[in-house]
């Protein structure tokens, strides 16, 4: 019996020429429903609950094509699975690969964090409106994470050191429970010895091994010195965090404008479609998910 060739998948053009190959942008906007295969090409733990994976897209042109903002997200799909947003945290200035900090929370996460290098995923993306880095150059900044808040910030703060002649003092607050589940301190302590950032490392619960400040992640503010009219602040965190920290900015006097956070919400589709994320009259998917404050404390419910 002869078997059957399989049916070819040709990609037509949107403007009706099927000789000329489409580009990375044109495959993604033609359907941005679908997700793109990427590779897991390596995996960190970082914490017993945390894990880094990179990712490469394995078609060639949507990997040249893909860009994104720090504070952008992706929608992962494990096949048979689901999908989830996810934020970016590794830095645009790093092409050709994808760098994402998963927590295992439940059935998704725990499935991710069971993959092993070389299995293959699904993206698609990337979403939502990131942080303002353009507006940002020239100023000081204040990034200011609490747990995995730092998984989206660490997008901003590779990208400020990729290029850090654009900025002036950066300082950095990053809380954590305990301290073994700070992320990133092994790259964190190079930029501090190599006088990159001022850095704080904050816990909650010490014990015998911390030698960093103990306590929540506002306390660094109380010996902090700011250019408050030339700062930037962002923040990420658990949402409990946010009034807090924005009422120490504020006392340092950063404008309202000037701070921005980064919100997570349910969300589905990623793109204005199924309104999952909506809040009063934003999409949490479009319209964020990093906001400045004033746009922030009109999100019912978020501040
Ligand atoms: C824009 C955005 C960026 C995100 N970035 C990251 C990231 O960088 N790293 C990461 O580990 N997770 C991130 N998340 C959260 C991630 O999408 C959820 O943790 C994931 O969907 C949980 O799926 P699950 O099946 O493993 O857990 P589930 O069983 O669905 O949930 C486990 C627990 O997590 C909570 N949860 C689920 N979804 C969310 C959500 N969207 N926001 C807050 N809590 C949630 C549930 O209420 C529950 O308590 C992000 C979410 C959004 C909206
Ligand atoms: S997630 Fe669908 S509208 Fe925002």
């Amino acid at each position: 019996m002869m078997l059957r060739e399989p049916a070819r998948v040709v990609e037509v053009n949107p403007l009706g020429n099927m000789t000329a190959p489409l580009t990375g942008e044109e495959l993604m906007a033609n359907n941005p429903y679908r997700p793109w295969p990427a590779r897991i090409t390596s995996i960190t733990d970082l914490t017993p609950t945390e894990k880094l994976f990179e990712f490469r897209l394995i078609d060639e042109r949507i990997r040249e094509a893909f860009r994104h903002e720090p504070g952008q997200f992706v929608e992962l799909s494990l096949f048979g699975v689901g999908e989830a947003p996810i934020s970016i945290s590794s830095s645009p200035s790093k092409r050709g690969f994808i760098e994402l900090c998963v927590r295992r929370a439940g059935r998704f996460t725990e499935a991710l964090h069971a993959m092993q290098c070389g299995d293959i995923v699904g993206i698609r993306g990337p979403f939502g409106r990131g942080f303002p880095f353009e507006r940002m150059k020239h100023h000081d900044i204040l990034l200011v994470a609490g747990g995995l808040g730092i998984a989206p910030l660490r997008s901003l703060i590779n990208n400020i050191h990729d290029e850090r002649s654009e900025f002036g003092k950066v300082t950095i607050i990053y809380g954590s429970r305990s301290p073994s589940e700070v992320m990133f301190r092994d790259q964190f302590e190079m930029w501090r010895h190599r006088k990159d950032f001022d850095l704080y490392l904050t816990v909650d619960h010490p014990d015998e091994t911390w030698d960093g400040e103990v306590g929540l992640v506002t306390k660094p503010f109380e010996h902090l010195e700011l250019d408050a009219r030339h700062t930037y602040g962002a923040v990420c965190g658990p949402p409990v965090m946010y009034r807090f920290v924005i009422d120490e900015m504020r006392k340092k006097g950063i404008e309202y404008d000037h701070i921005y956070c980064s919100f997570e919400r349910h969300m589905k589709c990623g793109m204005g479609k199924c309104g999952h994320c909506q809040i009063g009259h934003q999409y949490v998917c479009i319209d964020g998910p990093v906001f400045n404050y004033w746009e922030a404390k009109n999100i019912q419910g978020s501040m």
